[in-house]
């Protein structure tokens, strides 16, 4: 991929790092998009030198902002790889969803990564580039926050929506669907119980949680020439989450072999 750029946003976050870090193996130059153009800068600055990663203060909510970011991303090279990666949760139950939180959920995990889509839709085509999306398991089934789940359910077809129309002009694109990963996103929820990455493991068939360096890998994967062949798709990387529970197999089969 000579001379060509990765776009990552939120990717101040945990995870957005750990991709931003890891397509700099495969990508001249990685620009780091956050809303906390702060928090980008010092990231950009532990990952490397500025020419090879670049933060770019952005609320990808706005489409003004949005513009700024093609013409940066235009003047700096070929935009080989877009990874909408910027999503946040509000409310845990649809109990304590309100209006406001439900419209707010959808425009950050939902339409900002289409606005962003849209607004680098033409650089992705000159380049024949790729679109991975970072959806969630929440995405595929219900473990809470429902106005952030049903986004990211809109954001695994909006892959489609994109794999299927834009797949004529070289565009690939999937989405990525990570279980718990331990980030900053978890630390409400850790200090209400300190437990709870322990008590969320035994759920996962490989008794373990995700690592943001797993959900790099599979962006990376997918942005690859070893995913030429694969669009439209949403790959978990979740520890078996999504495929079933060994508790539940166990009751259901009254077998001890889960
Ligand atoms: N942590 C998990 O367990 C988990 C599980 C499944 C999916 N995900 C998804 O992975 C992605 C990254 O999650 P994370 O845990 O690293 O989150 P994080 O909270 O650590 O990082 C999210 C980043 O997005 C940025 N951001 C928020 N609003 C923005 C906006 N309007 N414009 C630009 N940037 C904005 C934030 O400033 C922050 O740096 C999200 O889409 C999340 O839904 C996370």
């Amino acid at each position: 991929m000579a001379g060509s750029i990765a776009i990552v946003t939120g990717a101040a976050g945990d995870i957005g790092r750990a991709i931003s870090l890891r397509l700099a193996s495969d990508h001249d130059h990685v620009l780091l998009v956050d809303l906390d153009g702060d928090a980008a800068e010092r990231a950009a600055r532990a990952m490397g030198s500025a020419d090879r990663f670049e933060a770019f203060a952005c609320d990808i909510t706005d489409t003004a902002q949005l513009e700024r970011l093609a013409a940066r991303a235009a003047a700096l090279g070929t935009l080989s790889t877009l990874v909408n990666n910027a999503g946040a949760a509000r409310a845990v139950s649809l109990h304590e969803t309100t209006p406001d939180i439900w419209r707010m959920d959808n425009q950050l995990n939902l339409e900002a990564a289409y606005l962003t889509f849209r607004a680098l839709a033409e650089q992705l085509k000159a380049s024949r580039g790729s679109l991975i999306n970072i959806a969630s398991v929440n995405g595929l089934n219900v473990f809470g926050h429902p106005a952030y789940s049903a986004a990211k359910a809109g954001l695994i077809h909006f892959t489609r929506l994109v794999a299927v129309e834009y797949g004529k002009f070289g565009i690939r694109a999937n989405a990525v669907a990570p279980g718990t990963v331990r980030t900053q996103a978890w630390e409400a929820r850790a200090a209400a119980n300190p437990n709870v990455f322990e008590e969320a493991r035994r759920w996962y068939p490989l008794q373990k949680v995700v690592d943001p360096e797993d959900v790099a890998e599979a962006v990376a994967f997918l942005a690859s020439p070893l995913a030429r062949a694969i669009s439209g798709v949403c790959l978990p990387v979740d520890c078996g989450l999504t495929a079933g529970q060994a508790e539940l197999a166990r009751t259901f089969s009254q077998s001890e072999h889960y």
